[in-house]
Parts: C-alpha cells; structure tokens; sequence
C-alpha cells in the first residue's frame, strides 16, 4: 500500500494558480477601490507635467486594499511612462533612514552602496532623479524608527508625490513639527468592505486561484460571512487557500461545506499578523506585557525600560496601540476607583497560547 496512493496528482490539484493566493498578490482588477485610485492617481498627476505632484495620506483598518491600490497605482504608472519613478518601500522592514535610501538606491538599480552614509546614499538617489519626477510610498509609517527621510524627500526632491500608508489616522497628528509643516497633503480613509464587496472579492480571486467549478455557491457564501465579520480580507484569502489544501488532503475534487468548515476552526488559532513580523522594540513591549499580565500601563513602561527598552512615553504608548490594532493585546481605560485614571492592559487569550 502506498501512502501517496490517493492523492491527487500534480495535473489534478484543485489550484489553477496558487501564487494568487499570496497576501502581496495584486490582481488585475481591483474591485470597490476605483475611487480611492482614482484619487491617488490624480494627486500624482502634475508628475506628467514636470510640476510636483501632491502627497497623499491614507489610513483605514487591516486587510483592507490599502497596499493593494496603492500597489496596482503604482504598477499601472510604471506600465504607462518612464518619466515618473515609483518606489513602494514597507517601513515595517526599513524602518530607519538607512535602509530607506539603500532601499530607494536598490529600487533605482544601484549597485554601489557599500561603504556609503546615509547622505552620500540620498544624493545618489537624488542624482538618479533629476528630471525626473518620483512617487514614494511609503507603506506602515507607524513602524518607522526616524523620519529624517521624509524630511530630506519632502526638501530636495524637485518634483515628487508623497503617499504614506498606515493603519493609525491619528498619526499624522502626532508627527513630527518640522515634517508636518512640509507636509501638505491629501488625506484618504479607506472604509472597510461592506458584505456584499467582501463577497464579491472572494468571488473574484477565486477565478484566479482556482481551477473552475469546484466551488459551490453555499462554501463560498460561508467564507464570505466569516471575512466580513473580522473585516479583513486576509481572512478570506486564508480561508480559500485552507479550504483548498483541506479538500486536496481529502482527495476531494471539489470543495466541500466540510472543508470550509475544518478551515474556519483552523483560522482560530491563526493571528493575521504574526509575532515575528513585529520589529523588535514592540516585541519587547509585548513581551512585557506577557510577564505582567493585567498591569498598567505606567507601570509596564517602568519595566520595560529596566529591560532596556529603548524610546519615550509617547512611542512606548504608540507600540501599546500597534499591539492593541494588531490584536495581541487588550487596552481597557480604567477612571476613578481604585486604579485612578489609567489603561490596563491585558494579553488575548490566543496570544497566552502562543508562548
Ligand atoms: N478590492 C480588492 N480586490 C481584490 N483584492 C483585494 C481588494 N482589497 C484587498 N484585497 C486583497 O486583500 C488582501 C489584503 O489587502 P491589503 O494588503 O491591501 O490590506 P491593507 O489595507 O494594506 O492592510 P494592512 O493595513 O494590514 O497592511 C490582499 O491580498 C489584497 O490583494
Ligand atoms: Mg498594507
């Protein structure tokens, strides 16, 4: 008896292409967000008539198409001139003013970075650009360590648009003096899909991912309700790409209320964004909060920097939000009673069972 015996095989699998599956995937429609790129490409265009541009800030919930549209702008850009520079950098992995510019130099094809300081980095980058005009997105600006970058950007590059992503619509608020008052900009709030976009959505990706017909009406309909009751796309691309390996597990042909259903009961132990992906002062935010469970929130700083925890009150709280967005931890605002005005703050019972 052979263990591989009843497996599908490979001219067989349920996924036509399972690339599409993957959360940086861009289809090539992007249903429900035309108006959102409609603007942003609107603010870019003066690029078109060597004039600068506008900036833009955009801010909505997780798993929502900001990355997404602002992703298909960019790419439908570079498809159409040669004239205009687009970067997309995520800050959640440069997240200081050194990898920025060895990051925009990357972009930009250049080799010769060794050895080279951050200005010597920028006036390359700045040399590359000259007439030329530049979009920069920056992607998760709330996970940057400095934002001397943005300062340099926003001063010497002639003709550019700014876009900045983040979760936070607060953020810019709390920006830097110096950089806000250069930072005239649009701002954008992404709204979260309402249940029939959801649906629509899923319905649309599994045109790309899937070999036709294996889906019925009911699992699809299934997927969908769970997406739009954690609000976040993820969840349903997850869940259609679980749903399909289950059903390939099974040797199934075609997806089954069942598959859809062991899917769903995997998601409750699956966090969108996992441990690893926080940088690496929230993780020890998180790891204070782990080892004073229920604490406040005054009290967790202390700790935090008697364990070397590096940055002010004010970026210790922000991390606090970060974790609180991301779904790690609870933040529950206490006033008068015993505790006085304050924030407790308590780990998620999944994030218990992660450690
Ligand atoms: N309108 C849409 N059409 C097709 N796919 C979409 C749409 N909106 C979002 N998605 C998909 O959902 C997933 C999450 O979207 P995206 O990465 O853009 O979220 P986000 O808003 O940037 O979230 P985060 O704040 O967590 O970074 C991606 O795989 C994306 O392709
Ligand atoms: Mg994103």
């Amino acid at each position: 008896m052979s263990l591989f015996k009843d497996m599908l095989s490979s001219d067989e699998s349920l996924f036509k292409d399972e690339e599409a599956l993957n959360y940086d995937f861009v289809p090539r429609l992007l249903p429900f967000r035309d108006m959102q790129q409609k603007q942003i490409a609107e603010c870019i265009k003066p690029l078109f008539n060597d004039r600068s541009g506008r900036n833009c800030f955009v801010s909505g919930a997780p798993g929502i198409g900001k990355t997404a549209a602002i992703r298909w702008v960019l790419r439908d850009l570079e498809d159409h001139t040669e004239e205009i520079q687009p970067f997309y950098i995520n800050c959640w992995q440069k997240n200081t003013t050194y990898k920025v510019m060895l990051e925009l130099c990357e972009q930009l094809g250049y080799k010769f970075t060794q050895n080279k300081k951050t200005e010597e980095l920028f006036k390359v980058v700045n040399g590359l650009l000259i007439n030329k005009g530049a979009v920069f997105a920056f992607d998760e600006v709330d996970k940057l360590d400095d934002f001397d970058f943005l300062y340099t950007i926003l001063e010497e590059v002639t003709n550019k648009s700014v876009i900045l992503i983040t979760n936070f619509k607060e953020w810019l608020m709390d920006l830097d003096e110096r950089i806000k008052s250069r930072l005239v900009c649009e701002s954008y709030f992404f709204e979260p899909y309402t249940q029939d976009e959801t649906h629509g959505i899923l319905k649309e990706r599994i045109k790309y991912a899937f070999v036709p017909g294996i889906w019925s009406e009911d699992s699809l309909k299934t997927i969908g309700e769970k997406t739009f009751s954690k609000k976040d796309i993820r969840t349903g691309i997850y869940l259609l790409k679980e749903s399909g390996r289950i059903a390939e597990d099974a040797s199934s042909k075609k997806i089954q209320m069942d598959h859809v259903k062991n899917a769903i009961l995997k998601l409750d132990a699956f966090s969108v964004k996992s441990q690893d992906d926080l940088e690496d002062e929230t993780k020890k935010v998180l790891e204070v909060v782990k080892n004073n469970n229920g604490g406040k929130i005054g009290d967790l700083y202390k700790k935090f920097q008697e364990n070397g925890g590096l940055g002010s009150y004010k970026s210790f709280t922000r991390k606090v939000e970060k974790l609180e967005k991301a779904d790690f931890i609870t933040v529950k605002k206490t006033s008068g009673g015993a505790e006085g005005n304050t924030s407790i703050i308590s780990l998620k019972d999944k994030q218990l069972s992660d450690f």
